[in-house]
């Protein structure tokens, strides 16, 4: 008999429902919330409430695209954190009350785990995953680490951002330039048209495998300051230049700790996850620099790099096999552990 998983993701500012059967995705819907795009980023209040308007749509949608019913479902799985804390609690409210009523088990699964276990789903276009051991760089909108996988539950940090994560980095420099919130897609589409070696930012390298953003932010602002003291109209006529330039930097530091993690673990089974891996010019460094070094590179459909809850589904498919499951007296951790 088949195993039926529905995954609710709702840590920021997406509410998600999908379903898997086994390793198959059936259905992965995404609401996205457009109320923080006049806000310059994500506000939390206002992000729980919108949660909690969109979740029964979703998970219903999400179940009749999967042409299943209610009764199919063997578990439910949802992201206990991290995240935004009000937001994780209409997630996991909500799963909770689905389990109860359906009296299924409840799983509970750490969002990060998801964006790393997100090459194990299987859809028709995608079938290939990684072997363990792997090297997962794992870059997102709040996160930036290296990973080192050895099964689907023993995964450990081996290098990790010391101050900002690289999608921090890009919205940050977005804003100043004013191109909106999320600011990533904008700086990555802009950037094609742009000369990368147009402007030149600090490219900050601590020891061993971790990373640094901050630097490169203070550098890019203090550079927008004085240019635009002579010509106000300085970003406007370079958005592409700079965007080309912020997005190479940003890849450069990512690649030059990769290509160390994998020297270091002698690793040449190498993935990329969160958001930041849909870049563009990241997808195509990977690829060149895991043809040089003869890597087995990873790169995840665009659907499974910002957060869904088909990744938060395909851990709990792994975790019901083992019966993995969560108490309902489990609450959900802004600041869960890895
Ligand atoms: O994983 P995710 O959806 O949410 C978190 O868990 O943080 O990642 C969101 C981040 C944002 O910082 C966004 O700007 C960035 O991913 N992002 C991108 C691209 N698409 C999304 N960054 C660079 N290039 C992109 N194409
Ligand atoms: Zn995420």
């Amino acid at each position: 008999m088949s195993t039926i998983i529905l995954g609710i993701e709702s840590s920021c500012d997406d509410t998600s429902a999908a379903i898997i059967r086994d390793e198959w995705l059936l259905s992965n819907l995404i609401s996205t919330q457009k109320v923080h795009e006049e806000y310059g980023g994500v506000v939390p209040e206002l992000a729980s409430r919108a949660h909690q308007v969109n979740i029964i749509p979703v998970v219903d949608r999400a179940i009749k695209q999967a042409n299943i019913t209610i009764e199919d479902i063997s578990a439910v799985a949802f992201t206990r954190g991290p995240g935004l804390l009000g937001s994780l609690l209409v997630g996991s409210s909500f799963a909770k009350g689905f389990a109860l009523a359906q009296d299924i088990p409840l799983i509970e699964v750490n969002h990060l785990h998801g964006h790393i276990l997100s090459h194990f789903i299987k859809t028709s276009a995608h079938g290939k995953h990684p072997n363990y051991p792997f090297l997962c760089l794992l870059v997102s909108g709040g996160h930036t680490q290296l990973v080192l996988v050895e099964s689907y539950k023993k995964m450990s940090i081996v290098g990790k951002t010391i101050d900002d994560a690289a999608g921090e980095a890009f919205d940050k420099c977005a804003k100043v330039m004013g191109l909106g919130y999320p600011g990533g897609p904008v700086v990555d589409k802009l950037a094609v048209k742009g000369n990368k070696d147009a402007f030149e930012f600090a490219k900050p390298l601590p020891h061993g495998l971790d990373f640094s953003f901050s630097g490169l932010k203070t550098s890019f602002l203090y550079f927008l300051r004085d240019q635009l003291k002579d010509s106000p109209n300085f970003v406007e006529e370079n958005k592409e230049d700079l965007c080309a330039s912020l997005q190479h930097t940003i890849v450069t530091i990512l690649m030059d700790k990769l290509v160390n993690a994998s020297r270091k673990y002698g690793i040449k089974e190498i993935a990329i996850a969160g958001g930041v891996a849909a870049n563009s010019a990241l997808r195509s460094a990977i690829l060149e620099t895991g043809k040089k070094l003869g890597w087995n590179t990873y790169i995840p459909e665009l659907e499974f790099t910002t957060d869904n809850a088909a990744m938060i589904a395909i851990v709990g498919y792994f975790k019901y096999l083992e019966k993995d499951f969560a108490g309902h007296d489990l609450i959900p951790q802004a600041r869960l552990p890895f």
